[in-house]
């Protein structure tokens, strides 16, 4: 088993069925469902947006600080069997205040799980829902404030085309203020222009999938001279048809570029497996071999915002 950091999970993401549908009978909230096969079958998508139709109809479920607590605990048992030593959680607190639920609870339930793991190094990165808006995400971001100390950056997600980077110009100028890190899914359906945003209007660290920068000669360039990180997430792209199969992944062209890739799951509990099912897809589907494997997993601890003396041991931990 690679040990890796994970870079690239929303918590919301992790949702099993099977957690779905015990959170759905703790808090009286009913489903068209119950049985978790039809659930499943519900599982497949033609695009982003009818993924984050389900995945936003499923999220009225967690409503208590246990709720958070019980879904980060169960993601942070599976990512230590998957080889993870670091992970860098995404969540979406809009989403959870849409469904009423106070910042307090999902901080608490978060943070609460993060302080009880004891195999992994964590963190939490805050992200705005880009189809609600630049006003939105900084009234979002002044009601986080109190809890300045529980996340280490900010993030950009939810339906990317229309929503382009340069929107959240101020928000990112109010994070970059308090010292957060900044991160941006930028190219994942949007295209090489919403990556150059994300970098030169937002200043982000990392971009998120940045797959569509492939595109663009000049940006591949830009990306490589500066190593700037990309976490891309395979087996999402496939199930949401980014990229036809996974045979048709630009993965293996990223490394061939010299850019500093990395392997993440995105939302493993839709998508079809964890990081570890996305390192095994790219050996027996795409043919990377151990050099290959081994250079994604020490890319991502480059890429993580750990301490550098903490990210060189990591890395020695790979061999290959
Ligand atoms: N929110 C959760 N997963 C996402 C993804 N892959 N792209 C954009 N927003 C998301
Ligand atoms: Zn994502």
């Amino acid at each position: 088993m690679l040990p890796t950091a994970e870079l690239h999970i929303h918590i919301e993401g992790t949702l099993e069925p099977e957690m779905l549908v015990r959170l759905a009978a703790r808090n009286g909230v009913k489903l068209p469902t119950t049985d978790i096969d039809e659930l499943r079958a519900r599982y497949r998508f033609t695009d982003l947006q009818s993924f984050l139709d389900l995945y936003y109809a499923n999220l009225p479920v967690l409503r208590t600080e246990q709720d958070f607590y019980d879904l980060t605990s169960a993601y942070l048992a599976r990512a230590a069997q998957a080889g993870v030593r670091r992970a860098e959680i995404f969540f979406d607190p809009q989403t959870h205040l849409r469904n009423g639920v106070p910042l307090e609870a999902v901080f608490a339930g978060l943070s609460g799980a993060l302080d009880d793991a004891r195999d992994i190094s964590t963190d939490l990165i805050l992200c705005f829902l880009r189809d609600l808006g630049a006003d939105a995400a900084e009234e979002t971001f002044r009601a986080a404030l109190p809890f300045r100390d529980r996340f280490i950056g900010v993030g950009l997600d939810s339906a990317e085309v229309g929503h382009p980077p340069s929107l959240f110009r101020e928000v990112y100028r109010m994070a970059a203020a308090e010292g957060l890190h900044r991160v941006a899914h930028a190219g994942e359906e949007g295209g090489p222009d919403y990556v150059w945003e994300a970098l030169d209007v937002l200043g982000v660290e990392r971009i998120d999938h940045g797959i569509r920068a492939m595109e663009d000669a000049k940006l591949v360039r830009r990306l490589r001279e500066e190593q700037v990180p990309l976490t891309v997430c395979p087996l999402s792209n496939v199930a949401l048809r980014v990229v036809g199969e996974l045979a048709d992944h630009v993965l293996p062209a990223m490394l061939d570029e010299g850019l500093l890739v990395c392997v993440n799951s995105d939302d493993p509990a839709y998508f079809g497996g964890y990081v570890d099912d996305n390192f095994a897809a790219l050996r027996s589907e795409l043919g990377l071999d151990d050099q290959q494997l081994a250079t994604l997993a020490r890319n991502s601890f480059d890429a993580c915002f750990a301490p550098a003396e903490q990210k060189a041991r990591w890395k020695a931990e790979v061999t290959a």
